[in-house]
Parts: C-alpha cells; structure tokens; sequence
C-alpha cells in the first residue's frame, strides 16, 4: 500500500486520541470512519471533532467552510464491519490495556480488507504483541500521536519485529500528509521513547506529593517556569487522562520492574475516577 492509494481512514476508538485522530485525518481530506463501541462514545468524539473544529476556524487556523467539509468528512459508526470494510488504513486507539486492544483485532482481521495496514496508536504496549494476533504483522506498526493530536506535531512510528520497511515508510508519508512530523522508533521497547521519558517525570511528580515533600502547586510551578515545560506535570496529567499515565507506568512496571511503579496519588485518581479534563475532575477541577 503506497500513500495515493490511500483514501480512507478508520479510526477505532472515538475517546481523546481517536477522535483527535480522526479529526487530523479529515483536516488533510481524507474519509474517516470513526468507531467505538456505544453509540453515546462516537457521538461524543464527534461533537468533540466539531467543537474542536469550530475553536480552530475562530481562531482563523482554517475557514469556517474547511471545518464544515472536514466534518463532514468524518461518519460515526458503532458497526465494526461497517466502519472498516473500505479502509485502506486503520488507526486504532482504544484503552490502553492489552487485552482490550487483542480482542479488538481480532475481530477487525475479520472485517478489514486484506491490503489495508494496521497502526496502533498505543503509547506502551509491545507492537510486536499486538500484530501476533493479526494475519498482518508485516503490515502492522505503532502510530503514535500527543495528546491533544491537532495541537501536537510529533508522531511516533514504531517497527514490530516483523514490520515490513514498505509499511514503515507509508505510515511515515501519511503522518506528514497529516501534517505532523513523524519520527522512526527502531526499537519496540515498552512506552518507546517520549513516555518513557515524559511518563515517570509525572510519576516522580506525584511520589513527591503522596510523600507530602511537595504540593501539587509547587510541582507545577517548577514544572512549568523552570523547566519550561508548556504545562505543569500535573495539568499535563490531567490533558494526557490518569488511566492513561497509570495503564502505561503499570505495563513499564511489570515489563522494566520497580523504578516504574506507579504512586499512590495516581492510583488513587483513577480508583475514584478522577481522569483528568475527560471527566471534569482530576488533579485540578474543570466543572
Ligand atoms: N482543538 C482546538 N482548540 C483547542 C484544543 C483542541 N483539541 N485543545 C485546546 N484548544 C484551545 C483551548 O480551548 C484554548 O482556547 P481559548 O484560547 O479560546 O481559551 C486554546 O486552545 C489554548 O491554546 P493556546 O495556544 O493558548 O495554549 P497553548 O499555547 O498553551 O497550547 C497546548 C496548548 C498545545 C495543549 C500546550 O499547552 C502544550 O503543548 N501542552 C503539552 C501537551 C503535551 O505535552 N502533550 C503530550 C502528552 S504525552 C502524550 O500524549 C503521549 C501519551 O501517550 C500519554
């Protein structure tokens, strides 16, 4: 599969990151069909996409009727044949635990077309792992985007051990064609390299809260006017979603061992659901 042969894009997973995606592929006039599970999740992903289409279009980052056309682009849908019976590309990032993400594989390798190419937006797990469940492992690879995907320019593009170099080097002309800047990871090592590096910096943050050395506030500051980063760890953590960060430190932690445990903090937002700007509620409050 080469990049002009590429006209539609499924996306499985209508949360933060799948309609983010969804809505970066409509943007570069692509169709899209946007899956998930319930019908209340794709509607939401889809008024997210139009909400998020609206703010660029005020803001003059595109016009009003650009916006209209890239939603317009965009189908929801909750039938899995039905969304990815056309796609050339499938771009899926639903919950970030293994075996949500095995089982929705498999049942796409029943519905895709044999062509199409699979590309995991997971931000840990094994590539490697993943395609074992598919026919396809040569055309299976990580795509990873940030957090939020219109705002952030960085794509991971991550090899399973049996990736072909063909579909290394499609993905890669897709993610600029989307407008991002992608960048080979060569070695599919758990959380590749920004959350292995950005994720135990959040974790570290909230170590030194839940050992009462530092208040959330203080963390923040630092964060933010010292090291220069565009949000504090917490408001980051709060934008990336708790379940996120804490799915990834546990799967570091059972692959890489003890230094990636995850704080107590943490675990405790996510027990009481506090995830972060997703549900109002998380290190700060957004109601
Ligand atoms: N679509 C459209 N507009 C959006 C938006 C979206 N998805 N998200 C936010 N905005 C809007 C806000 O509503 C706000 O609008 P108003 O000005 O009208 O209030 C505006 O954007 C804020 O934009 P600014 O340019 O003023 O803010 P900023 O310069 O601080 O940029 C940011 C925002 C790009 C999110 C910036 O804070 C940033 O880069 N933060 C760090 C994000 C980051 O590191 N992400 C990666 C996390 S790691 C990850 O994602 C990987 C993983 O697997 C866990």
């Amino acid at each position: 599969m080469e990049l002009e042969d590429i006209n539609t894009v499924a996306v499985l997973g209508a949360g933060n990151m799948g309609h983010g995606i969804a809505e970066v592929a409509a943007m570069a006039g692509y169709d899209v069909t946007m899956r998930d599970i319930k019908e209340e999740f794709v509607q939401n992903g889809y008024e997210q996409i139009e909400w998020s289409l609206n703010k660029l279009a005020e803001k003059d980052q595109l016009s009003q009727d650009e916006a209209d056309a890239a939603l317009e682009r965009v189908t929801p849908l909750v039938d899995m044949a039905e969304a990815v019976a056309d796609a050339d590309v499938v771009i899926e990032a639903v919950p970030e635990q293994m075996e949500i993400k095995k089982d929705v594989y498999q049942e796409l390798e029943e519905h895709a077309n044999d062509e199409a190419i699979f590309a995991t937006n997971t931000s840990s797990l094994s590539i490697t792992e993943l395609a074992e469940v598919t026919e396809r492992p040569e055309r299976f690879c990580g795509m990873h985007f940030f957090n939020p995907p219109v705002r952030m320019d960085l794509v991971e593009v991550i090899t399973g051990a049996e990736t072909a170099e063909e579909t290394l080097e499609t993905i890669e002309e897709l993610a600029e064609d989307f407008g991002k800047t992608p960048v080979r990871v060569h070695k599919d090592s758990p959380g590749f390299i920004v959350n292995r590096i950005l994720v135990p910096l959040m974790n570290e943050a909230c170590w030194l809260v839940s050992e009462d050395e530092a208040t959330i506030a203080e963390v923040d500051s630092t964060t933010k006017y010292g090291m220069g980063l565009p949000m504090g760890s917490f408001e980051l953590g709060d934008q990336v979603g708790n379940d996120v960060s804490y799915h990834v430190l546990d799967y570091m932690h059972e692959v890489l061992g003890a230094a990636y445990e995850p704080a107590p903090l943490l675990e405790e937002k996510v027990e009481n659901e506090e995830l972060g700007k997703k549900t109002g509620k998380g290190f700060y409050d957004y109601e």
